[in-house]
């Protein structure tokens, strides 16, 4: 029987040891070195650790005490990193980072971005998934599948973490340090404000007033910079020419993307950050200075003719499902168009089922590369199905999903993904022409998924034709829509929003400035519109059925996070499509928004594609 430290106390164990020998060659249990007594009899060997079924590694953090220290490592993690429980208890886990137990900082081959998110999801008390490159006690360089979950005490605070880990081996070439590593400017390079070294005389008037710079460059870049928004290092790189050489690095800039944008943004962008550079794309997307309408043109068609379809992206794919054909039928087919394809073209895809034909249905991405369609008006009336087909399988297949008791059948409800893996479905309208104003969540990424109502004291009066638009992770901006005023059905202008993350999430109405702000404007009420979220959580909409008036190409932004939010006109230039309403939009690539379909009063759009360019695509030096 071994012992092992839990919650700073020392426990007895039978079961749940694992000895290192025993581990590579039999299935005989032994002691494992986790007492003192016998760490002498059992070293932890290094270098021959690795055997087909990995038992998990975990450790248990104190998170009521500063910096996270190890309370518990069970002695999986013992074996695996060489560090006896004695050794590690009450220290951070960072040093797993280091590559000699002496070493004073992590080794430069280890990904800031990924440290970087895991401060973000400790500081925000959520779950962290991602590989990180660690190090065992002698040096071996391991890949860890890091998993990072909060537990919260009875008053909901995190009381503790998990870190669970999945080592394997690392094959890289350590000496090759890809990330580069600052090497210190010094003040042979510049001075306090930007130009000679200080002299003693110097240094110690100015210790004062720039102390900051006394920092070596890695402190200042990871530090300081790597934790500021894209705006604060853009401010901070006018303070001297030493800092701002460091504001130009790439790591630096994708850290400052990431905390701005969250890593799921990140990786949607990380394609077109090839072509600009995280730096000129984090300008691009603040300062909207590359905004511009094109028109594009692809191959192939969507056929036969229909209106009333839902399109949605995945990745740089745009799929489009259903639709009311002539003479109102309800079409069942899946279009794709492969954006990253050498020459784009609408290809009808080969599903082997499809879900019953449809039109005013959602369809929304999960999980990065599945599609959801949900309601909508079927052969037989409205529906309350969903349907999901992963178009990264071999053979892509929409596939039913029954999800407990679904919401009530509607059409021309709106829909959303929150955090990648939850279907929000809000309003729309029921058979006998009643609007609603419910709100219901799927999590797809839970083995059953299970539809539940968000419960909420009051909700925003019951609408269809609205938008519903995803900001700062988890919150949802509800903007529009033909909404029950009393008796009557109004077309509004109202804008509402609900955090998701709150323990009893409420709708609220967003009060957006506009009387005595400069600049500030009213977006016309309307339905069916087009509303679009920005990387960096600011929502863009336009076109849409508008009472009377005819503003074909006025866009109009919110920030819905600042402390008064307020409307503003963007102007655009290039060529935008034709005003029209039931617009389908999608945005591929994280900045490039596709505008498809819509009605103009006197036809119906089907292949006309536009696109809202939000920053620039084409190879320029940053
Ligand atoms: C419970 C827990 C387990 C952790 N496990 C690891 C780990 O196995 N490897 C690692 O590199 N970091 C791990 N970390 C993350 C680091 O301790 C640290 O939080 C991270 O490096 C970011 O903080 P820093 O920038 O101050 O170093 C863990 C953190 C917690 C709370």
């Amino acid at each position: 029987m071994g012992r092992r430290r839990a919650m700073g106390r020392e426990v007895e164990e039978d079961e749940d040891e694992y000895d290192f020998d025993e581990l590579q060659s039999s299935g005989k249990r032994l002691k494992c070195g986790g007492s003192e007594e016998d760490q002498s009899e059992n070293p932890l060997i290094p270098g021959s650790f690795f055997y087909p079924m990995s038992p998990t590694a975990f450790v248990v953090c104190d998170a009521l005490e500063p910096d996270f220290p190890i309370i518990y490592v069970n002695s999986v993690f013992e074996i695996f990193t060489g560090y006896h429980a004695d050794e590690v208890i009450g220290r951070n886990c960072r040093f797993l980072q280091y590559r000699d137990p002496r070493a004073r900082r992590r080794h430069p081959l280890v990904d800031p971005v990924v440290v970087s998110e895991i401060r973000r999801c400790l500081e925000e008390g959520v779950e962290f998934h991602g590989e990180i490159l660690n190090f065992r006690k002698d040096g071996t360089p391991l890949v860890n599948m890091l998993q990072l979950k909060p537990i919260h005490g009875d008053d909901g605070i995190v009381t503790h973490v998990i870190g669970i880990q999945t080592f394997s081996e690392a094959k890289i070439d350590l000496n090759r340090v890809s990330y580069p590593v600052f090497k210190q400017t010094s003040y042979q390079q510049c001075d306090l404000l930007g130009g000679n070294p200080p002299t003693n005389a110097e240094n110690s008037q100015t210790s004062d007033v720039c102390g900051i710079l006394q920092l070596s460059d890695e402190v200042l870049a990871h530090n300081i910079l790597s934790r500021l928004t894209p705006r604060d290092v853009a401010s901070i790189g006018s303070v001297c020419r030493r800092i701002r050489q460091l504001t130009k690095n790439e790591q630096v800039r994708k850290m400052v993307c990431q905390n701005a944008w969250g890593s799921e943004v990140m990786g949607t962008l990380e394609l077109m950050t090839k072509r600009v550079g995280w730096g000129r794309l984090a300008r691009e997307l603040t300062t909207l200075e590359a905004v511009c309408w094109k028109k594009l043109t692809v191959g192939g068609a969507v056929e036969p003719s229909r209106c009333n379809f839902s399109a949605c992206a995945a990745g740089n794919r745009l799929v489009l499902f259903g639709g009311e054909g002539v003479n109102m039928q309800p079409m069942d087919d899946t279009f794709i168009l492969n954006l990253d394809a050498a020459n784009p073209e609408w290809r009808r895809m080969p599903v082997t089922s499809s879900p019953p034909g449809r039109w005013g249905h959602t369809l929304s991405c999960v999980n990065g590369s599945s599609l959801v369609v949900f309601g909508g008006c079927g052969r037989q009336g409205l529906l309350n199905d969903m349907f999901v087909l992963d178009l990264d399988a071999q053979q892509p297949t929409w596939k039913e999903v029954l999800g407990g008791t679904p919401p009530l059948p509607r059409s021309w409800h709106s829909s959303c993904t929150v955090e990648g893996s939850k279907l929000v479905v809000s309003g729309g309208c029921t058979d006998a022409g009643v609007l609603l104003s419910d709100t219901h969540l799927l999590d797809l990424m839970t083995d059953k998924p299970v539809w539940k109502e968000i419960p909420t004291s009051w909700a925003p009066p019951s609408r269809l034709g609205h938008s519903l638009s995803v900001y700062g992770r988890t919150k949802i901006l509800m903007f529009g829509g033909l909404a029950k005023s009393g008796n009557v059905r109004l077309r509004s202008g109202e804008a509402y929003t609900i955090d998701l993350e709150e323990d009893a999430p409420q709708w609220r109405q967003l009060v957006c400035g506009g009387v005595g702000s400069q600049n500030a404007v009213v977006p016309p009420p309307r339905l069916d519109h087009v509303a679009v979220s920005m990387p960096c959580g600011r929502i863009i909409i336009f076109g849409g059925s508008i009472a009377g008036l005819h503003s074909p190409s006025q866009l109009f932004l919110l920030d819905p996070s600042e402390e008064k939010p307020s409307w503003r006109i963007l102007n655009v230039p290039g060529q935008p499509p034709k005003f029209a309403w039931g617009h389908s939009t999608c945005v591929v690539g994280g900045a490039r928004v596709l505008v498809l379909g819509g009605q103009t009063g006197e036809e119906w759009i089907l292949n006309e594609l536009h696109e809202l360019c939000l920053a620039s695509i084409a190879d320029v030096d940053t």
